[in-house]
């Protein structure tokens, strides 16, 4: 999927990505702040609170940004919990699959919202948040037993999903302790799907959610794309808040937070022949952009275009042994060589935090940049010590 806006061009003027060392993601604060204030403009019109999901974007150098806008951080475990509450500092929803004794007594001190996947590990777990001393809202994911994701890899609603409980998982359970239910079944989708979405889970749920202080919407709401329809959330959230006594909202995006909001900025160490041009980046799609490869996404390339749109075709072949580790096909006006820098865009979301040193291939550098300032700011480079300390 070729994802930018036009705004992106301008958040990334070659006055600054000419300055970054390669290869590098770089983040505007002010493509950040844009985002940011949509999201405040839903929370305005709707009272709901969004939360930023770190599992997308985990980076405290942007945080006091971000949190002038949003209520918190949603969390997918110890580390993160303990990122948002010491990093963060406003409120800290945690959410897993399951969780260890050992994680919960991590969860419980970083946490003001712990979210349980099963009756079972409620129930394993809520002594412990008793007796802690802390004030911790407890509440149950929900499969809403609706979704309209197309890739199955990001769908958490496919028949046989380990993704929330089912109403009859709650038939004779008593949900005293429990405050508030969750739903997540959106991924990069519209308002429209939401409405769907929550229609089923009202179908489903509508005792348990009579009984609740809270109703936590999830992520994957796809809030601050050009075309998404605004109106029709904030219409969405309000009915279902008037439907059930004006009860709380959350909202936990992740990619709406930042949304074209980074690039990832290479350069071409070797170009080759063997059928057709390739060139070898300083970079590589498995360890540096997963989702390329995952999902599979094609990044648009500032200049560049689908093969022949352009005089030179050339496939984007990654720094990695693995056969597969290949961006794309893409053609440019000027042949490539040893030196040209490449900017991919979008790459704000679900990229550093996934990054790894397979194949020994060394970690990209960060960066934030601002129009204001007009020149990038190194916020972090690696090297061999990284790579070792987690190792040995
Ligand atoms: C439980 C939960 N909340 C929030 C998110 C954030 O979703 P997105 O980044 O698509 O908005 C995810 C993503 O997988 C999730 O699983």
């Amino acid at each position: 999927m070729n994802r930018i806006d036009k705004k992106t061009l301008a958040d990334f003027p070659e006055s600054i990505t000419d300055q970054v060392a390669t290869p590098c993601y770089l983040i505007s604060e002010d493509a950040v702040r844009r985002n940011c204030r949509i999201l405040a403009s839903v929370q305005e019109r709707t009272g709901a609170k969004v939360l930023l999901a770190l599992k997308a974007f985990a980076l405290p150098a942007v945080f006091p940004l971000i949190r002038e806008y949003l209520h918190g951080v949603c969390a997918s475990g110890p580390i993160e919990a303990q990122l948002g509450r010491e990093e963060f500092g406003r409120e800290v929803h945690t959410y897993a699959p399951a969780y260890t004794t050992a994680q919960m007594e991590r969860v419980i001190r970083f946490s003001d919202h712990i979210l349980f996947n099963s009756i079972h590990q409620w129930h394993t777990h809520r002594d412990s948040i008793a007796t802690s001393g802390r004030n911790i809202e407890i509440g149950l994911r929900v499969n809403p037993g609706h979704a309209e994701v197309e890739i199955d890899l990001y769908n958490p609603c496919l028949p046989g999903s380990r993704f929330g409980v089912s109403p009859e998982d709650l038939a004779d359970v008593d949900l005293s302790g429990i405050s508030g239910l969750h739903f997540h079944a959106l991924c990069e989708q519209g308002a429209d799907v939401l409405v769907r979405v929550l229609n089923s889970f009202e179908n489903r749920f509508p005792e348990a959610i009579s009984k609740m202080r809270w109703i936590n919407f999830g992520g994957g709401h796809h809030i601050t794309r050009e075309d998404y329809d605004l109106d029709l959330l904030c219409k969405t959230i309000n009915e279902f808040r008037a439907r059930h006594n004006n009860i709380p909202v959350y909202l936990e995006p992740g990619e709406a937070v930042v949304l074209n909001a980074g690039v990832f900025v290479t350069s071409v160490v070797d170009t080759m022949h063997n059928g057709v041009d390739i060139a070898i980046l300083d970079s590589s799609a498995e360890t540096h952009m997963p989702d390329v490869l995952a999902m599979p996404y094609r990044p648009h390339v500032i200049g560049g275009g689908a093969p022949d749109d352009h005089p030179h075709t050339y496939r984007l072949g990654g720094i990695s042994c693995l056969a597969g580790d290949i961006v794309g096909d893409y053609s440019f006006n000027e042949p490539l060589k040893a030196g040209t820098r490449l900017v991919l865009t979008d790459m704000a979301l679900y990229s550093f935090v996934k990054n790894n040193t397979f194949n020994g291939v060394e970690l990209p550098s960060l960066y934030t940049c601002s129009l204001a300032s007009g020149s990038p700011k190194l916020i972090r480079s690696f090297d061999y010590s990284d790579y070792r300390s987690r190792i040995a």
